[in-house]
């Protein structure tokens, strides 16, 4: 087991109903001026807005409005944040969203604090050290960011769209208001891209080199088999309450660390990902039910009995010990019939990718000598065969 250090102060507030206290809460962490951060149009028309605005208002709290962020969130609208935050005084943003949603306000909240180009924080020219309160209304279960040290933007370099992450402890949110009901009304595809990545959260943690970290074993584990028993509930019944608290709270698990906090990481699949958001303005876990799967084939030998546990242990495959590698393709052959059976894509083609574009994705990822992941370390001529294997690989 590595040393760590975990320090998650976000105040969760979980269940039916919490919106309406979104005032109370944004009070207690002494927001007086908030700026209430959106997406396009879906808490709009449910109506959540104006009933988080009116809990805001019914609490004496001035409230700001932005909206408009967009999925795969852009560095436009933070700039935009930061001069409203500036000009409007305000001391606190609440994020009424999703992934997006919440890593636009965490890139304002930092960006409000220092004096230069905000994107200095995220190309790591320069290290943030103070930022706004943020807090969150969850509306999608799936990036796990209101409970994460991270925050994910889009930014053009040199022509190109490039999605960078930034990790630090001041984007742990304040607090975190998750109402399972409030996802009732996501697209089936939505949930289920949801779904998907809170899984590859979980997986690019499970597949380590690290030894003896039974606990943590289990815990992700845990998390996966509810994944796959709640995944298919879900889909059948958008309404079935428990199946969305169950992933809701997945979700959060899946990203704050608690399952991989004593263990080196992977992270190669998300950062395959991101390159096929960047291009193709996929949804996130789109791209990771594409992408997944492959790396996990490609990189399988490196130490087949832990995928051969996988299968086992997350989807009660039979152990075969004299070939455990044909239990190891069970158990990513089963994840990839969950995934397909909840209408991700599994290949490039269903994703809307192009083969012809592999070298593109390739050379957008890093210089020659850039490698990915830590279960495997792999280099560019291996990530493109992890590309193609996700491109040619048939349904
Ligand atoms: O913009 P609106 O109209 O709200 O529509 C959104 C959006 O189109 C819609 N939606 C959200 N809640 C809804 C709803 N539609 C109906 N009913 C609701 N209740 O869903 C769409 C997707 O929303 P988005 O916020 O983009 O989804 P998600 O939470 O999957 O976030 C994805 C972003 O998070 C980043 C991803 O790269 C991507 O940019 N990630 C952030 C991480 C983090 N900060 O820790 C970790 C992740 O690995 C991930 O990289
Ligand atoms: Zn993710």
């Amino acid at each position: 087991m590595l040393n760590f250090n975990f320090h998650r102060p976000t105040d969760f507030y979980f269940g039916k109903g919490q919106e309406n206290s979104a005032g109370e809460i944004c009070k207690k962490y002494g927001g007086s001026r908030v700026l209430v951060h959106y997406g396009s149009s879906s808490a709009i028309k449910s109506g959540l807005i104006d009933r988080v605005t009116a809990s805001l208002e019914h609490s004496g709290i001035k409230v700001i409005k932005l909206g408009g962020v967009q999925p795969n969130p852009m560095d436009t609208l933070v700039y935009e944040g930061i001069e409203l935050c500036r000009r409007e005084n305000v001391d606190m943003i609440l994020a009424v969203g999703g992934g997006s949603v919440i890593d636009s306000a965490k890139a304002i909240a930092l960006g409000v604090h220092y004096d230069g180009d905000f994107w200095d924080l995220f190309a790591k020219i320069a290290v943030p050290t103070q930022s706004l309160p943020v807090g969150s209304v969850l509306t999608i279960a799936a990036a796990g960011s209101e409970g994460s040290t991270s925050a994910v933007i889009s930014h053009y370099e040199n022509g190109v769209l490039k999605k960078k992450g930034l990790n630090t402890q001041l984007n742990v949110p304040k607090f975190a208001i998750m109402n399972p009901e409030l996802t009732m009304t996501l697209p089936a595809f939505q949930t289920a891209c949801g779904a998907c990545d809170i899984m590859c959260h979980v997986m690019e943690r499970y597949f380590t080199n690290t030894q003896d970290v039974l606990l943590t074993d289990e815990l992700c584990e845990a998390v996966l088999r509810t994944m796959k028993v709640m995944l298919p509930r879900v889909i059948k019944d958008p309404h079935d309450y428990e199946a969305r608290a169950n992933i809701m709270w997945a979700g959060t698990l899946a990203h704050n660390n608690m399952c991989g906090v004593d263990r080196e990481q992977d992270w190669a699949s998300h950062h395959l990902e991101h390159e096929l958001s960047a291009l193709y303005d996929c949804a996130h876990g789109a791209g990771l039910a594409v992408i997944t799967p492959a790396w996990m084939e490609y990189v399988m030998s490196h130490n087949v009995m832990r995928f051969a546990r996988f299968a086992v242990n997350v989807f009660g495959c039979q152990m075969n010990y004299e070939d455990p590698k044909t239990t190891a393709l069970e158990g990513i052959q089963a994840l990839r019939r969950l995934w397909g059976e909840a209408g991700l894509p599994l290949n490039f083609e269903q994703l809307g990718a192009r083969k012809e574009d592999i070298p593109t994705l390739v050379a957008n990822i890093g210089q020659d000598n850039h490698t990915e992941g830590h279960f495997m370390v792999l280099d560019k001529k291996q990530i493109t065969r992890v590309f193609e294997m996700a491109a040619d690989y048939k349904v």
